[in-house]
């Protein structure tokens, strides 16, 4: 996600913004700008593409920039493609208004048609352009900064982080923030704003936490925090006891257990960016409904957890719209030659965009005449670019090389191309419709509970963690998180593990059970959980001791298993969105109890862009 910052006080601003910009590199980015007050009481605003060091050497280090108060930017694209016009900040026609924003603003399309209406143009791509046109036309109406971020916050849907700067009042910045993090340092004299606390904490370690809602104008030395009905707010300062490299995982011990945090709001902005009016709307994505309706075969190919993904994908999709899905690793799918037939669909799945394998595959296909789908989380990567449509996760970067919150973005991707193919082809009724839609909007919450509650998982970790073997078991959606479940022990414990179909047990593998061997079932399918603890009864009596994870409600199962892990009841279609976050956790503690380094697992890389 982008990364903003911001300063007022009595030292040249530039070199503090870039200072602090480079405190928030670790987040990701693929462009970055700055904006000052200049001398002559005009903004000055300079911004790139690409790295840091590249808008340092255009500014002399920030030298160059005289001004005493400014704003700046890291960009990760997700409206436009990373160029220097998309890059932030972005201004009103005269700059008297300039603004960085980090989040997304889901009714911009809305907001631009307004605007246009009332003879705005317009010169980039994003989202955040139409965020600062829409203050520049409430700060026309109601001549008064806080009055224009009120009625900013009022008007816009969405998440947003946003700095803003009116020329009329120099030395000034005023902030709005809902959904995205925001703070702001006060010292004597000065005042700073950031993303998240790394970008500030060298300066000081007394922050305020913007919360939702809020707008608040900050002067040298001072803050004044408003709520939306403009009245004038106490808030308390926090005391920062972090380090710099704690704070950038957001206080928390590894960027995996900060990304498994953020599965709740990734999922929800991921699927919000695709509902309108509370339908769903691919037309964005290149997808019409017209052409969904035409596809009568679907391919999908990827590696990783991207694979797993396409695991569950094939199981929705096939319940749901009974449209045969064949889904394949990429690195098997591009060298055995694929059939294809005329109204098929490709689908690569790919968090980076650049996994060499799962390209192929793609441009495979494409020189097969097949059309392909791809569902991604970079702007402007390879695959983005290449495939004929592409469905984006709003993951933001992932830093952590074993895959949690880009996983569950595309989880709830494939979810939304399901119901919307089964509904264009007739498969499902308005009333399913609806269902399945509210189903899919509950599914955050449900994340947000399970991760409230990791303490028993945290003690069966340290139970495990010197298992040398480990089996996954599950039956259809049940056996898809298997593979994942089965992938992320393995990934960052380097304990061996296997996924297997359970009712594929008895054909063999059922021969290694022995004592005390460890066996994690999955019950969530409400149609097949008599047949899966009939195999966790199979396996029990041959001494193996297994660990269950199932539904709320499905207490039968503890005369079964050894230890039970529930998960909120949810449409067993979705399932595979809750029980994958027990065996996230349960292989993060693993790792942690073993002292391993959980984020860069040996042997790995986040992303196999060679072969
Ligand atoms: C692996 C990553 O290298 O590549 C996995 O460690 C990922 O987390 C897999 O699932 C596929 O990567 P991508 O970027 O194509 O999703």
């Amino acid at each position: 996600m982008c990364g903003i910052v911001g300063y007022t006080g009595n030292k040249q601003a530039a070199p503090i913004l870039l200072d602090g910009l480079s405190k928030l590199e670790y987040r990701g980015y693929d462009s970055a700008g700055v904006a000052v007050k200049g001398t002559d009481g005009k903004h000055e605003v300079v911004k790139t593409k690409g790295r840091l060091r590249v808008l340092s050497d255009m500014i002399n280090g920030g030298k160059a920039l005289k001004s005493t108060c400014g704003i700046g930017h890291t960009r990760w694209a997700t409206h436009g493609m990373p160029s220097v016009t998309n890059a932030h900040p972005h201004h009103n026609d005269d700059q008297s208004i300039v603004a960085v924003h980090n989040g997304i603003i889901e009714n911009y399309v809305e907001l631009k048609e307004k605007l246009l209406g009332k003879g705005y143009t317009f010169y980039s791509e994003t989202d955040t352009e139409i965020a600062t046109k829409i203050i520049d036309y409430y700060y026309k109406k109601w001549n008064n900064p806080v009055e224009a971020m009120v009625s900013f916050t009022l008007r816009v849907r969405g998440s947003y982080a946003i700095a803003v700067m009116f020329e009329d009042y120099p030395e000034e910045i005023y902030v709005a923030r809902k959904d995205s993090p925001l703070v702001v340092g006060v010292t004597d004299g000065e005042t700073f704003l950031a993303s998240d606390v790394p970008a500030i904490l060298k300066y000081t370690r007394s922050i305020y936490y913007v919360d939702n809602m809020e707008i608040a104008r900050l002067e040298k030395g001072k803050a004044t925090f408003y709520n939306v009905d403009r009245k004038v707010i106490k808030k308390k300062t926090k005391t920062i006891d972090w380090d710099v490299e704690a704070a950038e995982k957001g206080g928390y011990a590894h960027f995996m257990m900060k990304e498994m945090h953020e599965q709740p709001s990734v999922v929800a902005n991921t699927l919000n960016s695709f509902i309108k009016d509370g339908k769903l709307d691919l037309g964005e994505a290149g997808l019409t409904d017209a052409q969904l309706a035409k596809i009568d075969n679907i391919q999908i190919a990827a590696c990783g957890s991207a694979y797993h993904v396409g695991v569950v994908a094939k199981y929705v999709i096939e319940e749901l719209a009974r449209v045969p899905v064949h889904v394949d690793v990429a690195s098997e799918f591009r060298y055995r030659n694929p059939i294809f037939n005329k109204n098929d669909l490709l689908i690569v799945i790919s968090q980076s965009g650049e996994t060499a394998d799962t390209l192929a595959a793609l441009r495979g296909a494409k020189e097969s005449g097949v059309k392909t789908l791809a569902i991604v989380n970079v702007l402007g990567s390879s695959i983005a670019r290449e495939a004929d449509a592409v469905l984006y996760t709003k993951a933001g970067p992932e830093i952590s090389v074993a895959t949690t919150k880009a996983y569950s973005a595309q989880l709830i991707v494939a979810y939304v191309l399901a119901v919307q193919l089964a509904r264009v082809r007739g498969k499902i009724d308005d009333g399913r419709y609806s269902a399945l839609i509210a189903d899919m909007l509950a599914i955050p919450s449900a994340i947000e509970k399970i991760l409230s509650d990791d303490e028993s998982l945290k003690w069966f970790a340290t139970k495990i963690a010197n298992r040398k073997d480990v089996f996954f078991i599950g039956r259809g959606i049940d056996y898809a998180v298997s593979l994942e479940g089965s992938l992320k022990l393995k990934e960052i414990s380097y304990i061996h593990s296997e996924a297997y179909a359970a009712g594929e047990l008895k054909h063999g593998t059922i021969s290694l059970i022995e004592d005390d061997t460890l066996v994690i079932g999955l019950i969530t399918q409400p149609g097949l959980v008599e047949k899966s603890v009939s195999n966790l009864v199979e396996v029990k009596s041959r001494g193996a001791y297994i660990m269950g994870v199932t539904s709320s409600g499905n207490y039968s199962i503890e005369k079964n298993v050894d230890f039970a892990v529930y998960v909120p009841t949810t449409d067993p279609l979705f399932a595979a969105s809750l029980a994958v976050i027990p065996l996230q956790l349960l292989s993060y503690y693993v790792s942690v109890t073993k002292g391993l380094d959980v984020d860069m697992p040996r042997n790995l890389a986040k992303c196999v862009a060679v072969e």
